[in-house]
């Protein structure tokens, strides 16, 4: 079993060389959307044609139903109609054969289809938090997981430099103590980030959201992970919809005076209001209908905006970067 536990990091069984990064246990003083796409190819190595990030996935569709609540609080056509939309449930990390039993992030995206062409988009993870405060630690962080795997580091650097960034290592430690869920539509999702919304009142109104399974959450045991071939969560998602649609509550957590906007590796307290704004409804999956989109978060609708929360800012040019090598077969 996959013991590394960082996003895209447990992905790092290597059979090529590159050059090597320097060890430091200091984050490095910058981070492109480039130096991203760089090391996940060091990481994972090169599969042209797919997704530089959340290599490993299946599309799904489905519709979106608002909440009275939602229309009646916040001024945004998200929330107007009932609306259809495309997913896709993903494997974090390049490699498109990943370990679905691994101890590892996992996505779920989703773009709505609103009237009048608009589009709004969404991606998160298994994870409450993310990787770092900002992405110089997320990358800092990469370069170490690299380097071990090159043999050019140790599991000591490793350690010291979580200590010297102890934001960096919030997502791992809670991989460790949290069992990967039994298929994909059984785990809770979180956005991570800090978005805006308009209230009915013109005020604007900083939440997070999460995606809950209404049917809860189920966990593989340790028993099965160490039984289970390499692939078979998008088998368990298609059987799982023999049975009829699967639904999730969409959660939105209003933030309060205070409360951290943009550092995602930090989480909100549980006490803070918390708005069930609707129904994701999941009908069927398989087929190709989500590869050409570009689940990129920062593409929202009117009524939304998004905060200066420097992770989801650069996810824009690396989305793109990505988007556009993979359209290309690179
Ligand atoms: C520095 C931070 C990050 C970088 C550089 C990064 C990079 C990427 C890249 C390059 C892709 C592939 C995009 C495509 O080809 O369409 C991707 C996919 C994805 N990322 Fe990130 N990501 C980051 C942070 C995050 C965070 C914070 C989340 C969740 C809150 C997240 C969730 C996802 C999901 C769910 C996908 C799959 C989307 C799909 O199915 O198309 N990522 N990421």
């Amino acid at each position: 079993m996959q013991t590394t536990t960082t996003y895209i990091a447990l992905l790092s069984a290597l059979s090529f060389s590159a050059a090597a990064q320097q060890v430091s246990i200091q984050a490095p003083q910058s981070a492109t959307a480039n130096d991203f796409i760089e090391v996940f190819k060091q990481l994972s190595g090169e599969h042209p044609g797919v997704r530089k990030g959340h290599a490993k996935g299946v599309c799904a569709l489905g519709s979106f139903e608002p909440s009275a609540t939602a229309q009646a609080r916040f001024d945004t056509p998200l929330f107007s109609d009932q609306a259809p939309i495309t997913l896709r449930f993903s494997m974090g990390g390049g490699n498109p054969n990943a370990d679905e039993a691994a101890n590892a992030p996992r996505g779920m995206a989703v773009m709505f289809d609103l009237d009048n062409n608009r589009q709004h988009k969404i991606a998160g993870l298994t994870t409450p938090m993310f990787a770092g405060k900002n992405p110089e630690q997320f990358l800092g962080l990469l370069r170490i997981n690299y380097a071990i795997a090159q043999g050019e580091a140790t599991s000591a650097d490793r350690k010291a430099y979580l200590e010297a960034n102890p934001e960096a290592a919030r997502q791992g430690e809670w991989l460790q103590s949290h069992q990967p869920a039994a298929e994909y539509t059984s785990a809770n999702y979180f956005g991570i980030h800090t978005f805006y919304t308009t209230l009915t009142n013109g005020e604007l109104q900083a939440f997070r959201w999460t995606l809950v399974p209404k049917a809860g959450e189920t966990l593989l045991t340790e028993q099965e992970q160490k039984n289970l071939p390499k692939s078979f969560l998008a088998k368990r998602l298609s059987e799982r919809l023999k049975d009829g649609p699967v639904e999730y509550e969409w959660h939105w957590q209003l933030a309060k005076e205070g409360d951290p906007i943009n550092d995602p590796s930090q989480v909100w307290p549980k006490d803070r209001e918390t708005i069930n704004v609707g129904t994701l409804k999941i009908t069927e999956s398989g087929g190709e209908s989500c590869t050409p989109i570009n689940f990129d978060p920062n593409q929202v609708t009117d009524g939304i905006s998004t905060s200066q929360d420097p992770v989801l800012q650069i996810r824009s040019p690396a989305y793109a970067i990505s988007y556009g090598k993979r359209l290309q077969g690179q």
